[in-house]
């Protein structure tokens, strides 16, 4: 994957739409699949597999891994969510990797091997040494994912240091009570489809699902009217709505080329279309840095970014919104880029998610 090839106004489109070409290389799906815990996916899966058929639709599928991954997890809730990339990494592993290597009285060394690309591309490489031995290699768009990465490589080492020095069964990962509950659960008939406004990328996003004729990838913009419609007809059998929606960092790209009216008409569309929504919406600071990194190429800003009302409260204003269209609500956390993952839904699930 890579930007090679792309005229300069192909990379700028990226980011007035955020249909990035490269999105997973800097926001893993791993980091967002985590938000599926085993229990969630337990209690989704005994709220849908009476049904024949599942449906979940992932609006703004950028090229599919995330959609893909959530697939995967959603149909065997027996099966931990695992990456289908090999870009995973958490900033966590920093403080894990610190953890582990005081006990030993040592700390990492990291060293900056390559430092901000070129062009409005950044790309930095960290290498990571303890003991002045060489034990990982990070790279990404910032220092934090490059050092989060070579701290991951440098766990992963140690860990099968440990193993080998330790024969036990430490590969074994526990299986929570609930998760138990399911292992005997046959997988759901689930039927996934991704859309997204990009060509190129819905391409991509087809070619990583070649035989599965349980998932799909579709272009289409969900802004245009009746688009979504159709593919409800086209593809739901037998039921009104998506059983599952969900919408990750599509908010405010939303909201910028659509502006404050744009936003609430796509949230009332998104919610007329299932019974649960799994939400990530962007904060105000995000739209400031995508205003910044507009002006930095130079690029026209859209008149439209330049209008909305709705600013610095975006997260409450959907939040609140979204309280008044769905009973019930569950925070699941929030992301390494403190972006909060909600899921809102019409019918209570048994466990864990509380009512509000
Ligand atoms: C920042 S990416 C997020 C990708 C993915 N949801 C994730 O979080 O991993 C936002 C995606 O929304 C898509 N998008 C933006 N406006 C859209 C629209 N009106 N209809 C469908 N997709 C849209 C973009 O093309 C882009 O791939």
């Amino acid at each position: 994957m890579g930007t090679e090839g792309m005229a300069e106004d192909d990379l700028a489109i990226e980011h007035v739409f955020g249909n990035f070409h490269d999105y997973y290389t800097f926001n893993p799906e791993a980091e967002r699949i985590r938000f599926l815990s085993p229990s969630l996916r337990s209690s989704l899966y005994h709220a849908f597999h009476k049904q024949k058929r599942v449906y979940y639709m992932d609006i703004g599928c950028n090229e599919g891994k995330l959609t893909k991954a959530v697939h995967k997890a959603l149909k065997n809730p027996q099966t931990l969510a695992a990456p289908t990339t090999e870009t995973t990494f958490s900033v966590d592993n920093i403080c894990l990797l610190n953890e582990k290597l005081q006990k030993h009285h040592q700390n990492p060394e990291y060293v900056t091997i390559e430092d901000g690309g070129t062009g409005h591309r950044k790309h930095f490489i960290i290498h990571v040494f303890i003991a002045n031995v060489f034990f990982g290699v990070g790279d990404g768009v910032s220092k934090k994912i490059a050092k989060a990465k070579a701290a991951g490589q440098a766990l992963e080492r140690l860990n099968s240091i440990e193993a080998a020095e330790i024969p036990t069964s430490a590969t074994e990962i526990p299986v929570t009570e609930e998760l138990a509950k399911t292992t005997t659960e046959e997988p759901m008939e689930l039927y996934t489809i991704g859309i997204d406004v990009d060509p190129v990328l819905i391409d991509r996003a087809q070619s990583l699902v070649k035989n599965d004729t349980t998932l799909h990838f579709e272009v289409a913009d969900v802004m245009l009217g009746g688009q979504l419609d159709e593919i409800c007809k086209n593809h739901l059998e037998n039921s009104e709505c998506f059983d599952l929606i969900s919408c990750f960092s599509i908010t405010m790209w939303i909201h910028l080329n659509h502006g404050d009216a744009g936003l609430i008409a796509f949230l009332n569309l998104a919610a007329s279309k299932t019974k649960h929504l799994l939400i990530e919406p962007q904060p105000w600071k995000c739209y400031k840095t995508a205003i910044r990194r507009l002006e930095r190429l130079n690029h026209k800003i859209p008149a439209s970014f330049r209008q909305i009302q709705i600013k610095q409260n975006v997260v409450q204003v959907i939040e609140s919104h979204l309280n008044d269209l769905f009973p019930y609500k569950t925070s699941l956390g929030k992301t390494n880029w403190s972006r909060l993952v909600l899921l809102y839904s019409k019918e209570p699930l048994n466990s864990p998610p509380k009512a509000k």
